[in-house]
């Protein structure tokens, strides 16, 4: 092959720098000297770390026992050509970037390299400044994408990520698509009915963004009346209202450089409506009553549990405020929509609320799971949350059983359930396991203050005291929140 001078015309270059180069390490795979020593002090003079091989063979030995961002590959090699190397290295590492390198670099050549994988093409000779520029583009790329990939990996993690559990196809996407929007700040708008986990979604995106050391703010503003939710949410000054003694930060600037969570959107007045509008197209605000613009950045995250779409339709949300939070949806299905997650979900609650309360682990009889993979889940993943807490409190051994469910999940009534776990029991035995119900039962309402339930039992303490032990009810150790 012919040998071809390389110019080097290090002026022209863009100067060494530290920054975007720096940690990256191009292989470069060549059979000619002068080629390979050309590219070395271009490369390294840049910044990167450079490793010349002059065949394939060798090529891809240094990559199997060395970590690469780029390969610079000669298409015409002794022994296998480049073309036929490429496939290969594919193999090896199918994401890495190789960039072809001919001094014959004839379209068919190109659509050939292409074919085979190759991210893009440079011929000899070449520019030294476009090929830098190749380099860095394609190492950027790279690195994005690695980024991407070892987040997705990260979500799909023995399908528990930030503490969402999922395997179904429709969780895995949902993870997917946490993944691809979390870095970015572009507003998020979360779909899907009451307890799917929408909150849940939004402290993922925010925790796993740039701006995760920032705030998580969220705010329920169906609840609030316009004035309230508007003053919350802006901040006033002093003498704004009636009841403004002193001026008050809104959580716009509270959570400036962080995200905002606004949940439960569309139940909103359509004043605070156009005012979140406008800080969504501005960024900037006045606190109420206030003459004072101020600028912020915060990214917002807000959900729903109705379709924004048909309340736009009926004239109760502003049709141009829907498609600034439309940038990106996330629909969260039901729980019955996925029922493969139930029996993921159930264990994982039972782990938590095992180790929550001090207690050994919890398994599910098989009747118990049956009944929970089949039951409809109106309240969704929050319900089975619930119900799965209760069976764990209640349970005085391993396993818990479908008697240990309530009642509408399993379709079973109370002495139904009692008569099948006590299948030969003495009456004695089974009306104890109904006073053992009874009070775990009044203790959960009383938040585990046996004075209270000891109160309204019309029982002294100490009986209850007593009966707590005989019965070997777990006291939990602090009240639910
Ligand atoms: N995939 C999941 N994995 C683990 N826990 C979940 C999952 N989805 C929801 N949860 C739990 O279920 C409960 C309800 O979730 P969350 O509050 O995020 O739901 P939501 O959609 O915001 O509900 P709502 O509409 O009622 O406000 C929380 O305790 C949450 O931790
Ligand atoms: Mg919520």
């Amino acid at each position: 092959m012919p040998e071809v001078e390389q110019p080097l015309n290090l002026q022209a270059s863009a100067p060494a720098t530290n920054g975007a180069s720096s940690g990256t390490s191009i292989l470069v795979i060549d059979d000619e000297a002068a080629i390979r020593e050309s590219l070395e002090v271009l490369l390294t003079l840049e910044g990167y770390t450079v490793r010349l091989t002059a065949d394939g063979e060798e090529g891809l030995r240094v990559l199997e026992l060395e970590n690469f961002d780029l390969v610079l590959l000669d298409l015409a090699l002794p022994g296998q050509s480049g073309i036929e190397l490429l496939p290969q290295i594919r193999e090896r590492q199918p994401e890495l970037p190789v960039i072809m390198i001919t001094a014959y670099g004839t379209v068919d050549n190109v659509v050939e390299a292409v074919r085979a994988g190759a991210e893009n093409f440079v011929q000899k000779p070449w520019d030294n400044e476009k090929l830098l520029a190749d380099i860095r583009s394609a190492v950027a790329r790279h690195r994005a994408e690695e980024e991407n990939l070892q987040l997705k990996r990260t979500l799909k993690q023995r399908y528990n990520f930030s503490n969402i559990v999922g395997k179904s196809e429709i969780m895995l996407r949902v993870f997917d698509l946490v993944a691809q929007v979390a870095p970015s700040r572009s507003t998020v708008l979360i779909q899907g009915e009451s307890g799917t986990g929408k909150e849940l979604i939004a402290k993922a995106i925010h925790s796993h963004s740039p701006r995760r050391d920032k705030p998580f703010v969220p705010i329920n503003t169906g609840a609030m009346p316009s004035e309230l939710l508007e003053s919350t949410l802006f901040g006033h000054v002093k003498g704004a209202f009636t009841s403004a003694i002193a001026s008050k930060k809104g959580l716009f600037e509270v959570a400036n450089g962080g995200t905002l969570f606004l949940d439960e959107i569309a139940t909103m007045g359509t004043d605070t409506q156009a005012k979140i509008l406008r800080v969504l197209q501005d960024r900037r605000f006045m606190h109420l009553g206030g003459i004072q613009e101020i600028q912020v950045d915060v990214r917002i995250i807000a959900a729903t549990n109705v379709d924004l779409r048909q309340a736009v339709r009926d004239g109760k949300f502003r049709e141009d405020l829907f498609y600034r939070l439309n940038v990106i949806t996330v629909d969260l299905p039901p729980l019955r929509s996925r029922r493969e997650d139930i029996p993921l979900l159930a264990q994982h609650f039972l782990d938590f609320y095992a180790k929550e309360n001090d207690m050994a682990p919890r398994k599910l009889s098989a009747d118990a799971m049956r009944a929970l993979v089949d039951y409809e889940w109106p309240g969704n993943v929050r319900e089975l949350e619930n119900s799965i807490e209760r069976g764990v409190v209640l349970s005085s051994g391993p396993i818990i059983g479908s008697d240990l469910l309530p009642g509408h999940i399993t379709g079973r009534s109370f002495q139904d359930a009692l008569l099948e776990h006590n299948p030969n029991a003495s009456l004695f035995n089974i009306l104890e396991d109904i006073e053992r119900r009874i009070i775990i039962e009044k203790l959960e309402r009383c938040n585990w203050n046996q004075t209270d339930a000891a109160e309204q039992f019309h029982i002294p303490l100490s009986t209850l005291n007593q009966k707590i032990k005989r019965m070997n009810i777990e006291i939990r150790k602090r009240g639910r929140e």
